[in-house]
């Protein structure tokens, strides 16, 4: 079963608004490597920033509004930012992170395995 532990990554939306203008990456550590945060007209989201073909940063590619995806500057693959899969015809998928944003800040989730036996 999953499990998401929720990690504070920014005081406010507005902390995250103004460290992420629209169509726009930026990065931090998160989960002990780098991870992007972009930003389009559907809200924010957060992906390793290390490109799952062949390893160039995500976050100095062009995030592309109407597919909600960001274009790899290295080879030009596309890949969604909601789920990290490739767009065109690339099998790789990168890992993404849920953003919960509340009055207490803005939070990034890492999903957890935990095995139940019953
Ligand atoms: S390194 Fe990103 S598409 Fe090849």
């Amino acid at each position: 079963m999953d499990q998401i532990r929720w990690v504070k990554v920014f005081e406010s939306q507005i902390a995250l608004e103004n460290f992420v203008p629209h169509l726009r990456t930026n990065t931090i550590m998160f989960d002990g490597r780098k991870v992007l945060i972009a930003r389009t007209s559907k809200g924010f989201f957060a992906m390793q920033d290390k490109c799952p073909h062949n390893g160039a940063s995500l976050s100095m590619g062009k995030c592309i509004d109407e597919h909600t995806s960001i274009v790899c500057p290295l080879h030009r693959y596309h890949f969604s930012l909601e789920t990290g899969r490739g767009l065109s015809g690339v099998a790789d998928a990168g890992r993404t992170y849920p953003i919960k944003i509340t009055e207490e800040g803005v939070f990034l989730g890492i999903k957890e395995f935990s095995w139940k036996f019953w």
